[in-house]
């Protein structure tokens, strides 16, 4: 079909944002032909490699079949899965927090989570800053809404941790928010309970808004994740969260229900006041079926969420011992290993292409969760060598694979190798 020629203009915000680069590595791969011995294997989407439990299944099932869930709910979403939520946070966050049914509001996805949060505290023009390597929808949403995203650069020989002074040197009079990720996406890199601590203190001092998205957080296997939410806590006596922090979660990767879409928004009623309109207009309440079965279910389900926890953990043991030097580990936890690979003076971009189209491995390179020129990176070739591995999709076999592959393909590439 020839393109017409279009009779109107489009808007510079959605010139602006990036294209969802996911699709582009879908794009290499389908230059590889797959045999029965040798199949494509997809590390890149973050996606769970495992079902949900059959009786999250069935409950989901039962409640698609009522016509109960083809009305509307209140935007915030079905009242009893807030109180669950509420309830199950203290399993994650300890017993002593303080995070009520008010506190939270459901979304159709995390990603809808970040968008709704950002908007309610950001106007156009004001800015944000991120930790980079950063979760590249978190910048195609604020460039979308026309927020200036900030980089704060992180570094390999940090263990991608992000650094509070450095956050700090950044704030400006536009500062409305900074966002962290934790596990980190793409780095894996998992945020000690004492630097949040401080990212929290940072945020208070400044007058701006902490904003992390946990996504992960039910993957986090040395303790609590931070102390944000609790009464007594690493923080200072006060430190109250609902003056300071928004928490975003998803169901996605915890539950395995990326397709069904649910994540929630745990902010102060005050925030969620203005996030009830964000809500209303983008999507009113998230789909009804996936809700009214979990529901019921969230404390069941907490031994699931454990196991595949330690599950993840024995994978990302198995990935660090079978990877073929010099390929090298720079971080990984929950979904991901953030691997540095050993080809000299090539751009991620192609490595990850060539590994796709020849040996049939999808991967993400660095440059796609970094800035645009990478402008403000300490090292920005050396960031250049980075490649994110999702982890959570495969099995131990396939895994293997994988790392037979990367083994091989060093001679075939034909690319310069560095030793370590
Ligand atoms: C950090 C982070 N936030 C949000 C999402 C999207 O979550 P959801 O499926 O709930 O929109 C992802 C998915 O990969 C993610 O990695």
């Amino acid at each position: 079909m020839r393109t017409p020629t279009l009779g109107f203009k489009l808007s510079q915000a959605a010139l602006n944002t990036a294209s969802p680069p996911i699709s582009q590595a879908f794009l290499w791969a389908t230059q590889y032909v797959p045999t029965p011995g040798r199949p494509l294997l997809d590390m890149s989407q973050g996606s769970p490699g495992y079902p949900p439990p059959k009786i999250l299944l069935d409950t989901i099932a039962t409640a698609s079949a009522n016509p109960r869930s083809c009305g509307y709910l209140p935007n915030a979403g079905d009242p009893l899965l807030r109180e669950a939520l509420a309830n199950e946070m203290k399993t994650v966050y300890g017993k002593d927090i303080d995070v009520q049914t008010e506190d939270i509001s459901l979304t159709a996805g995390c990603n809808m989570a970040f968008v709704a949060a950002i908007r309610s505290v950001t106007d156009a023009g004001d800015e944000v800053i991120v930790p980079a390597p950063w979760y590249f929808n978190h910048q195609m949403s604020l460039d979308m809404l026309d927020i200036k995203t900030i980089p704060l650069p992180t570094s390999p020989s940090d263990g991608f941790l992000p650094s509070p002074h450095v956050c700090g040197t950044l704030v400006t009079p536009k500062t409305k928010a900074i966002v962290l990720v934790t596990p980190n996406n793409p780095t894996g890199a998992v945020y000690p309970p004492s630097l949040i601590a401080s990212f929290g203190m940072l945020a208070k001092q400044h007058g701006v808004v902490l904003i992390i998205d946990e996504t992960y957080r039910d993957f986090v296997t040395t303790g609590v994740p931070h102390e944000l939410f609790a009464t007594s806590s690493l923080l200072s006596d006060d430190w109250s969260w609902r003056s300071h922090f928004i928490h975003l979660f998803s169901f996605s990767k915890s539950y395995c229900v990326p397709g069904h879409r649910l994540g929630a928004i745990v902010a102060t009623p005050q925030v969620l006041v203005q996030i009830d309109k964000m809500l209303d207009n983008i999507q009113i309440c998230p789909p009804r079926p996936v809700q009214h079965g979990l529901q019921p279910l969230l404390p069941a389900l907490r031994p699931f969420i454990d196991e595949t926890s330690q599950k993840l953990l024995r994978r990302h043991q198995l990935f660090r011992s079978l990877l073929p030097r010099p390929w090298r580990i720079g971080s990984q936890g929950a979904y991901y290993a953030f691997v540095r690979h050993p080809f000299k003076n090539i751009p991620s971009l192609d490595v990850s292409r060539r590994l796709a189209m020849e040996i049939g491995v999808i991967t993400l390179p660095s440059t796609f969760f970094l800035p645009k020129f990478m402008e403000g990176l300490r090292d920005a070739s050396e960031m250049d060598r980075w490649i994110r591995f999702s982890v959570a999709n495969m099995d131990d076999e396939n895994l293997q694979k994988v790392c037979q592959r990367l083994a091989s393909c060093q001679d075939q590439f034909g690319w310069e190798v560095e030793l370590e």
